[in-house]
């Protein structure tokens, strides 16, 4: 795990595999911290004027890929915000090291089951859209991993925590954080 030792952090940077709730997370903790929630895909989706589905089936991931890294570095600016990432954006050789400038950064982690019981919810997915979705996943996660644990000041395993829980703890920690580095 990366060390907690860089600049003031001025955000909240949350990162993992898809379905482990990042985007919620992120809007359930902004306010009590008093930060802005914002989310990379929702960035990406406003500027392509598309849906996800639609930008990969247009441009391909690596299109996607662009747009993402894109949205990433005009956020090198940003000051307090909890930012939500996708879940491939520490795929591209980079973005780890922009993510790590932008504040603390924290991973979720779930289990391929919790994944696949999440993502099943929806079908907005691009790369789980397959005949074999925990195939994918897992084929996936394997190739990520190491790149979250690089990436990531403090890993979270949401397996068996509800929301509540884990926005409190996030927000605690995030507190101590913050003012241990002023
Ligand atoms: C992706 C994750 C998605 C979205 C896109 C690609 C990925 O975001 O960026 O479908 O490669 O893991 P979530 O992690 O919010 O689902």
């Amino acid at each position: 795990m990366a060390k907690m030792i860089r600049k003031t952090p001025v955000n909240l940077i949350l990162i993992g595999f898809m379905a482990t709730g990042k985007s919620t997370l992120a809007r359930a903790l902004a306010p009590g911290l008093g930060l802005d929630a914002v989310d990379t895909d929702d960035l990406i989706v406003e500027r392509a004027g598309k849906p996800i589905t639609d930008i990969f089936s247009d441009i391909g991931q690596e299109g996607f890929r662009d747009l993402e890294s894109g949205v990433l570095e005009d956020l090198i600016n940003s000051e307090r915000m909890v930012i939500s990432t996708g879940g491939g954006i520490v795929t591209r050789p980079g973005n780890i090291e922009l993510i790590r400038s932008l504040g603390m950064v924290i991973w979720l982690d779930a289990s391929i089951d919790v994944i696949i019981d999440r993502a099943s919810k929806s079908d907005d997915r691009p790369l789980l859209q397959t005949e074999d979705p925990r195939r994918s996943i897992e084929e996936l996660m394997a190739g990520r991993i190491e790149l979250y644990r690089q990436a990531a000041d403090e890993r979270i395993d949401v397996n068996e925590l509800s929301s509540e829980e884990l926005a409190y703890g996030i927000a605690e920690s995030a507190r101590f954080w913050f003012a241990a580095s002023h």
